[in-house]
């Protein structure tokens, strides 16, 4: 009879263990591990603009190594928006448009890779100013529907 309380207690740890860490994985988080890509993803473009604010010499390997990481973590980013994330115990600034334009969101996620790839692909310092064009439009084509200016 003891030995029984004990073992049912026990199982009803260990369910209550697997809900909380379900429910951190449903809502706390992704808000986290977004935010902390979409953080990555400023500091590659950072050093782009230094680059173009002729604060760092243009030098293809650092616009390489910065565009890879840039792409990379919009991937990233990308799968940490599930059903259910629009609000969680954290601050989000991504809009709830984002799910019911789910597809949309999630093309605008890729073009902003494949722009990260084609400045990935600059040798020349003559082609670095469009692509770096072509890459912030398409951080702006999303942030402008997806989310909410932080003030
Ligand atoms: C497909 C949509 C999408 C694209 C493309 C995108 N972002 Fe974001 N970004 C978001 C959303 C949504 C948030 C808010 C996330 C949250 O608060 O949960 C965000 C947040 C951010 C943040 C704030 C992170 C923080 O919490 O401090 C930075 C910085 C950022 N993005 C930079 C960029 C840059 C630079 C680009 C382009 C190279 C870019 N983003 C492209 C959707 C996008």
């Amino acid at each position: 009879m003891y030995s029984r309380l004990v073992s049912s207690s026990r199982t009803a740890v260990i369910g209550l263990t697997a809900v909380m860490a379900l429910s951190t994985t449903a809502f706390a988080g992704p808000i986290d591990d977004r935010q902390a890509a979409m953080k990555n993803v400023g500091k590659a473009m950072g050093a782009l603009a230094a680059i173009a604010k002729k604060e760092a010499p243009f030098d293809a390997g650092v616009v390489n190594s910065n565009a890879t990481a840039l792409a990379d973590n919009v991937k990233a980013a990308k799968d940490h928006f599930p059903e259910g994330s629009a609000t969680g115990d954290k601050e989000t600034w991504a809009k709830a448009e984002i799910w019911q334009n789910k597809a949309d969101f999630d093309a605008k996620a890729d073009k902003a890779v494949e722009a990260a790839m084609a400045m990935a692909a600059v040798t020349a310092e003559a082609d670095f100013g469009a692509a770096l064009g072509a890459l912030g439009n398409a951080c702006k084509a999303c942030h402008t529907d997806y989310r909410r200016p932080k003030q």
